[in-house]
């Protein structure tokens, strides 16, 4: 029986593990900011795998496991043997001998979950067509930071029920706050795809102004994500009226976020003066990439600490 702690998906871990999660990351990044050298992870190596394009993820995991005391590799489909058809299991079992922990961005979800039940470490999804569970770990310790608890509040999200929306909406349910969603027509949550188990804690609304109406946080993300570029001319059609801008900034509550995962494209989802306007947090989301991923690595590696 496989025992290993992996993380798949936001609902791998429970209420507990995610407020461990939180507090350790306070601690590590204050360590960091501080100039405090922590080395719990010396001599281990953290693989890589990217079948799709990355600067954030690749370079908080790397930039994470080295501040650490150990190490990260870099590996892609183009020039491994695993863009040649080697089985996902048999690279699986072959990886997580030489390492400690593997961290994927790939296809779909199905790649990740063979991986992980072939795999002797911890693996951790760095986005997959499905869930980028890393990314919402990171957004959700910023709005803790800014503005205390997630419990009870409402995120707004516009635009495409994509990866990032159905992390958001899987937290929902384990921390317990609502999610108001509005997508164009024909890209609506699919409640199986994201994983949820019901839908008390989201709502579906036509009009994305009634969608960001007194949100807590407002948050979108591209048109069109990596593997869907064949969709992209149709949905910059289908997306136009899906744009935050400064009057749904305004409809939100007063002490709302702006928050993005980037890249981000101004003028499409996002316009230019809500992304670089005072309520936009979203360096300080890029940034927690790297300390909240360092407290997945040490908890996934090294258990719970103290
Ligand atoms: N937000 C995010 O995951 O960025 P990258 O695609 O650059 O890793
Ligand atoms: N939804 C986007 C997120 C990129 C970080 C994508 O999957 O391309």
């Amino acid at each position: 029986m496989n025992k290993i702690k992996h993380f798949l998906q936001f609902n791998d871990f429970g209420k507990d593990e995610m407020e461990l999660l939180f507090d350790r990351t306070k601690w590590i990044k204050d360590q960091y900011k501080s100039y405090k050298k922590y080395w719990p992870l010396e001599d281990r190596t953290l693989v890589m795998i990217f079948e799709k394009a990355s600067t954030r993820t690749r370079l908080s995991f790397e930039a994470g496991m080295h501040q650490l005391g150990g190490a990260g590799i870099y590996l892609n489909t183009r020039d491994s043997q695993l863009g040649r058809g080697e089985p996902v299991e048999d690279a699986a079992q072959v990886i997580s001998r030489m390492c400690d922990a593997v961290m994927i961005r790939t296809f779909e979800q199905d790649i990740i979950d063979r991986f992980a039940k072939n795999s002797r470490v911890p693996v951790i999804n760095g986005l997959t067509n499905e869930y980028h569970p890393c990314q919402i770990l990171a957004d959700i310790y910023t709005f803790i930071e800014k503005r205390g608890p997630i419990q009870g509040k409402t995120v707004a999200w516009i635009g495409d029920s994509n990866n990032v929306c159905n992390t958001w909406l899987q937290a929902a349910e384990l921390l317990d706050f609502n999610v108001h969603v509005s997508t164009p027509k024909g890209y609506e949550v699919e409640v199986e795809r994201a994983g949820l188990y019901n839908d008390k804690h989201f709502e579906e609304f036509e009009d994305p102004m009634d969608a960001a109406r007194g949100a807590d946080i407002v948050t979108t993300d591209v048109w069109t994500s990596m593997g869907f570029e064949s969709e992209k001319n149709e949905r910059i059609k289908d997306f136009t009226d899906w744009q935050v801008d400064s009057d749904m900034m305004k409809i939100a509550g007063k002490d709302a976020l702006f928050m993005h995962c980037l890249p981000a494209h101004r003028g499409e989802e996002v316009a230019a003066d809500v992304i670089d306007g005072p309520q936009s947090v979203v360096w300080e989301e890029a940034e927690n990439r790297l300390h909240i991923q360092k407290a997945l690595l040490e908890y996934l590696i090294l258990g719970k600490i103290k």
